[in-house]
């Protein structure tokens, strides 16, 4: 069964420039279903960060709406937004940002801490996710101890620290090197092939190869048809 887990529907934001308005998304509608790595793609300016920062609930839309089941995320306030992004969802960021003078244990426990999951709970899940991603020897490492694909991993794993339902990553393999990026990338597409809605913003062709939707975006405009290289039979 598809499931859908975030649902956009004719998104658009439109940024007031000292040199006029400039449309950086229009009329943006998809629903982003649950099992599937969805890769956003774009030649830059075309407005892929704008759409995953409102998707995110990061920033708001001009206009149009973005549903997490039946919660409309982009009418709430910041605060709220703020809370629910905690929650639900998980961000992987091209540049890590792993907090420098935390380990990778203490890195991946950061975010269960702030949503005030006990601290029994929080090691047991944070050791279960460094194992689940091959990182098990690399604990207490601190992040510049740390490859530059095993810090990713890191925050592929912290992300996943809330069990949220959708992760975000922009540029993701952006900064690593092929073999990787093709760990990282198999990591990604294990998080959505375990039932995680997972939406990557990215120039990596590999990537979009192996992504299972891709969305073309050309002046902030979705461009049709949507390739699904994997489309699951309804039942
Ligand atoms: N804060 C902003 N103010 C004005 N224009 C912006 C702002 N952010 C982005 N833009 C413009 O919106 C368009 C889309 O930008 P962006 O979403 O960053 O594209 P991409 O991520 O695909 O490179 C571009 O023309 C960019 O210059
Ligand atoms: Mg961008």
């Amino acid at each position: 069964m598809l499931v859908t887990v975030l649902n956009a529907q004719l998104l658009s934001k439109i940024y007031q420039d000292p040199a006029g308005e400039v449309i950086a998304l229009k009329d943006f509608s998809h629903n982003f279903t649950a099992g599937k790595m969805t890769a956003i793609m774009g030649p830059s300016g075309s407005g892929k960060s704008t759409l995953l920062n409102v998707l995110a609930g990061l920033d708001v839309p001009s206009s149009g709406s973005v549903w997490l089941a039946d919660t409309e995320i982009s009418k709430l306030p910041e605060r709220e937004r703020a809370e629910l992004r905690l929650h639900k969802f998980g961000f992987v960021f091209q540049s890590f940002n792993l907090v420098a003078v935390l380990n990778a244990w203490q890195n991946i426990a950061l975010p269960m801490g702030l949503a005030g999951v006990s601290s029994a709970d929080r090691h047991s899940r944070a050791t279960e996710l460094l194992e689940r991603f091959g990182l098990a020897q690399r604990a207490t490492h601190l992040p510049h101890k740390l490859s530059g694909g095993e810090r990713q991993r890191v925050a592929i794993a912290r992300a996943l620290a809330n069990n949220p339902e959708v992760v975000f990553a922009d540029e993701p393999t952006g900064n690593l090197d092929s073999k990787s990026g093709a760990a990282v990338l198999d990591s990604l597409l294990d998080v959505a092939h375990g039932g995680r809605c997972v939406i990557v913003v990215t120039h990596d062709p590999r990537l979009a190869e192996r992504a299972d939707v891709v969305l073309q975006l050309a002046d902030g405009r979705l461009q049709k048809p949507v390739v699904d290289n994997a489309p699951l039979t309804p039942s």
